[in-house]
């Protein structure tokens, strides 16, 4: 996408002579008047502006306090005459970027203009790394060996080589944002911002403001122009999560946004252009939103292009040791304590839970293991894990009678009941996944009979 370069002079000559030079790199606009400059901008989306000092009516000193008043976005370059130095000095006060001197140098002139251009777009990158400074300093990284979570590896990098608009979807506390982040860094925008949106969190009234921007005086308290996350995002990735709960009323204005990459600040006419890539995540069933008219239907099929479903953590249970390990030694060193390890019957309990929230519940219960664990203790047992836990075991009998028959029986129709809710009931997959023939399987269900729920 060219940027869009404003040229404000009244000589008609210099004018096109400034056009010419520009048309290769750029899309150029021409007035001739600081009046029509203010309303060009106004209009249009403008990346720079060369401005001339001297011109009837508005001068450019003029112009460019106006502009500066309602624009902090676009570059300013005056052009001043060479004796005019003091000029020079004034626009850089008033905000302008740079200067030249007439008559300019060509090279110079794409020089400049290229490299305020490029400070203008680090700038606002910086301004974007700064307030996500803690994010980005904290490198996290996807454990785990399991097939489930090694296809969703194949996802990312299938989906980091394109451009393609993601829909990741799991659980809560699966690690869809980790996802997200992972393709960041693995796509070509790794080095360009990763912006969050978290549509659940900020409030619904300041939502439009946060995503799209304000000009000055839009709302009451919009002081100053503000930049909204989808043009701090540009050229890198936006992650919208918890999508959601976007409210319906912005899911067209994201929709624009998405199909004709472009949109407008709030309170603006100025239609922006975007290149940022929309990644979104949800733990919402979208497909009900969408009957239920609280989810658009086109928006739905325009954000769902390329899915990748994070499992849930009682799917890939083999992964269960390994995270254990990864943030006992995370929390080990962050608390600087010696590093030690769970017993094996702690590891059991670990591994047969159900983890309903995920791995941010496993993270979360070895933050407090370490927090608790005494210099003395090398190994974290039983008593110390959360009673929740503890509770659950697949093979714990002690509830049950004491006859051999009753327990195996009892092992039996939980592990069918697991079978059957793995499969959403299909029968025959889940036959095959106990090892067990169809007709054995119905054989036992009719043994059970409705006591047995999916
Ligand atoms: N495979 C993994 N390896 C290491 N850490 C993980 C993994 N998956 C998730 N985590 C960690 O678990 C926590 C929750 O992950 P994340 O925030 O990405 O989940 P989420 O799916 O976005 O949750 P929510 O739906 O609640 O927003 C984070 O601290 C994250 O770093
Ligand atoms: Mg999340």
């Amino acid at each position: 996408m060219k940027p869009n370069i404003l040229i404000v002079d009244d000589d008609e000559s210099i004018r096109a002579s400034l056009a010419l030079l520009l048309d290769e790199s750029y899309k150029t606009l021409e007035v001739s008047r600081g009046e029509d400059a203010l309303e060009a901008l106004n209009q249009t989306h403008i990346d720079a502006v060369l401005l001339d000092v001297k011109m009837n009516g508005l001068d450019g000193l003029e112009t460019l306090k106006l502009i500066r008043e309602h624009h902090e976005q676009p570059v300013v370059i005056m052009l001043t005459v060479l004796e005019d130095i003091k000029t020079a000095v004034t626009a850089i006060k008033l905000g302008a970027n740079d200067y030249l001197r007439k008559p300019y140098n060509k090279d110079e002139l794409l020089l400049t203009l290229e490299r305020n251009l490029q400070i203008k777009n680090e700038h606002n990158e910086i301004r974007y790394l700064k307030s996500e400074l803690d994010r980005v300093t904290e490198s996290k990284i996807i454990i785990g060996q399991s097939a489930e979570i090694k296809k969703v590896f194949t996802l990312i990098n299938q989906a980091s080589q394109s451009n393609t608009t993601v829909l990741i979807t799991g659980e809560t506390g699966t690690g869809k944002e980790l996802v997200a982040r992972e393709l960041h860094k693995r796509s070509p925008h790794a080095n360009k911002p990763f912006v969050i949106v978290n549509c659940a969190t900020i409030p619904r009234d300041l939502l439009e403001s946060e995503l799209f921007g304000h000009e000055k005086g839009a709302f009451t308290g919009a002081l100053k122009q503000k930049l909204g996350k989808v043009e701090i995002a540009n050229d890198g990735i936006i992650f919208f999560d918890e999508i959601g709960c976007l409210p319906i009323e912005l899911q067209s204005k994201l929709l624009r946004a998405l199909q004709e990459k472009t949109f407008e600040r709030v309170g603006g006419t100025v239609t922006i252009p975007t290149n940022a890539r929309f990644i979104f995540a949800t733990n919402e069933n979208l497909k009900q939103a969408v009957k239920q008219n609280t989810f658009r239907m086109d928006l739905y099929y325009r954000i769902n292009v390329f899915p990748i479903l994070v499992p849930p953590l009682r799917e890939r249970k083999e992964d269960i040791p390994l995270l254990v390990d990864y943030f006992l030694n995370k929390y080990c060193i962050e608390q600087r304590k010696t590093i030690f390890h769970v017993s094996p019957p702690t590891m059991d309990h670990f591994v047969n839970y159900s983890w309903p929230g995920n791995i941010r519940q496993l993270e979360n219960e070895i933050e407090k293991l370490v927090t608790i664990a005494n210099a003395a203790m090398t190994t974290i047992t039983p008593d110390l894990i959360s009673e929740e836990i503890r509770e659950t075991h697949s093979t714990d009998f002690s509830t049950e009678g004491g006859l051999l028959n009753d327990a195996l029986e009892s092992l039996e129709r939980k592990m069918i009941q697991k079978a059957l809710h793995k499969f959403n009931g299909n029968k025959t997959k889940a036959a095959q996944y106990l090892g067990i023939s169809r007709r054995g399987l119905h054989k036992k269900l009719d043994r059970f009979g409705e006591s047995l729920e999916v």
